[in-house]
Order: structure tokens, then sequence, then C-alpha cells
């Protein structure tokens, strides 16, 4: 069991948890996630470790609402338990000097980039952060990503924060001013493959992070299968991080589609 040490909401539909999982904290790597279960009866569902603290044992997840085990999740607070974390899992960011690096997060995908964008800070890259969101009650973290940032550009759908349009507008804003020596980009699929056509125009390369649905997370059962340059792959032993030039991206796409009537129906029901 695992106690929720703290918790917060974001905004409507996210929630910030440091859960305590001493053994994950002691040993979670940028771009690493686990696999999570409520209860005995629970649906198994991945999330990138935003943050690990080693002396207190926690780590930290940041979640959206959009199904019914995420409802159940957001139901939680402060002191309830979690009946199993499986971590850290998949292959680390390589984290090492390249130059000039740029990191976009989109919506809740910001999360998934702090430990990148603290990991290649810490070893030496100047980085340029890009936080894009519907609007601004959804850019979170920002005052995290700013602190490990040489340069933080918010980008909202609406204005209401930084620059107005999508992460995409930011990321030519960036390439054109500096040269950028390798990027990255973690949100919804549609950004990712649209960021990947960004930098691949600019000739920058770039990795993205896949969140297919998992079951196991140990290469198994075949549930997170990708193709990436024509093979496939495991997102949850190959990946998550894959080169996102690589990417079969329409398969992919259309696979995240795979189960959203099922989803939808579930979550009413749960929600009645
Ligand atoms: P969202 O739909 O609000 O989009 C966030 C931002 O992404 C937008 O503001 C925009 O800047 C950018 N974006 C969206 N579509 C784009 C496009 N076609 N071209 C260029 N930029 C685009 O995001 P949300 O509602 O917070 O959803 C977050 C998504 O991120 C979820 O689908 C979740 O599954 C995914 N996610 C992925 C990972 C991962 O590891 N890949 C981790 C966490 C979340
Ligand atoms: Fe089963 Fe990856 S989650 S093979």
């Amino acid at each position: 069991m695992h106690k929720i040490s703290k918790s917060k909401q974001l905004s409507e539909n996210e929630y910030d948890f440091w859960i305590n999982a001493p053994l994950i904290a002691s040993k979670a790597k940028p771009g690493q996630f686990v696999i999570l279960r409520i209860n005995e009866i629970g649906e198994r569902i991945p999330l990138t470790i935003a943050d690990a603290d080693d002396s207190s044992g926690n780590i930290r997840l940041v979640f959206q609402v959009i199904g019914k085990t995420t409802a159940e999740l957001g139901k939680l607070t402060t002191g309830d338990t979690i009946l199993d974390l499986t971590g850290p899992l998949g292959m680390p960011t390589e984290i090492k000097k390249y130059g000039t690096v740029m990191i976009a997060g989109g919506g809740v995908g910001i999360a998934a980039i702090l430990p990148i964008v603290k990991g290649l800070k810490n070893a030496g890259n100047r980085v340029i952060t890009i936080l894009g969101a519907k609007t601004a009650e959804l850019v979170i973290l920002q005052k995290e990503c700013r602190e490990y940032s040489d340069e933080l550009i918010i980008a909202t759908d609406d204005g209401t924060l930084g620059m107005k349009g999508l992460v995409t507008a930011a990321m030519e804003h960036v390439i054109n001013k500096e040269t950028v020596h390798c990027c990255w980009a973690i949100g919804p699929s549609m950004m990712m493959k649209f960021c990947t056509l960004t930098a691949t125009k600019h000739e920058v390369p770039i990795f993205v992070s896949l969140n297919p649905i998992m079951i196991d997370g140990t290469g198994m059962c075949g549930g997170c299968r990708v193709t990436i340059d024509g093979s496939i792959k495991f997102a949850c032993v190959d990946g998550p991080e894959f080169k996102g030039t690589e990417v079969n991206w329409d398969e992919f796409i259309s696979r995240m589609k795979q189960y959203k009537t099922e989803e939808e129906t579930c979550l009413a029901g749960y929600q009645k």
C-alpha cells in the first residue's frame, strides 16, 4: 500500500499527488513511469513520474481525469492509499550535454517534461522550455519549469497567457532565432506529431514520449505495441521515448482511439 503524502488540485480536471514509494523514488530517472492500480479490481494505468524525492521517499504523479480510473484517483486525497505502484518502468531519457535543447510540454504533458527539463539543465545544457495549454489556468508547473530553464515560453490557444498559439508556433519562434541541437515534445498525440513535423522541417532531432494503453508494463502482453521505423516495439520496455521521425503516427493515433467508446461508457456508468 502506498500512502498519498500530499495532494493538490491543479485545475478543474488535473491533480498533483506526492505518493510514498521509497524504492521507486530512489531509482526513478527522467522519462520513466509507473503503472498504478488503485484497488484489487482496478484497471492498471501508466503515469509518468513527474518528480522523485529520495530523502522523503515520495514520487510525484500529475494526472488528468479522462476515464473511470483517473476519476476514482481524483477522489482520493492526502492520507488515502493506493494498492500498488510498479516502477520505475521504461527506458530513461538520454541525459547528456547536447548544447541548446528545446523541450515542449502540452497540457498535462507538461508534468512529463519536468524531470527531463531538470535533468538536461543539470547536465549543462542551455534549456528552452515551452509550455502549451488551451488557457492560462491549464498552464501547470510553471514555477518548477522556470527554475530549471534558461528561457521559458508559454503559449495558450486563447492567448490568455504568454503568446497566442500552439506549441508548434513557439517552436518555430525559437528555431528561427537560435540554433537548437535537440528537442523533446510530450503531450497529446496530435501535438507530438506536429512538433515532429516542425522539428524535422528545420532538421532538429526530436524525441517524443508515447503513452499507449499498457497492461503489464513488462513487454509481455503486447497492449502497448507501436510501430517504430517499420518494426514493432513495445512502448513499456523499448520506450516510452522514441525518435519522433520514426513513429508511425497514423497507426498510433488510430490505436489511441480504439477504446474511446468503452472508456466513455465506463466513465458515464461510474458518474451516474
Ligand atoms: P490539450 O489538448 O489541451 O493540448 C495541449 C497543448 O498541446 C495545446 O495547447 C497546444 O499547444 C498543443 N497542441 C494540441 N494539439 C496540437 C496540434 N495539432 N498541433 C500543435 N500543437 C498542438 O492537452 P490536454 O487536454 O492537457 O491533454 C494532454 C494529453 O497529453 C492527453 O491526451 C494525455 O494522454 C497526453 N499525455 C501524454 C503523455 C506522454 O507521455 N506522451 C504524458 C501526459 C499526458
Ligand atoms: Fe504489455 Fe507493454 S504494456 S507489452
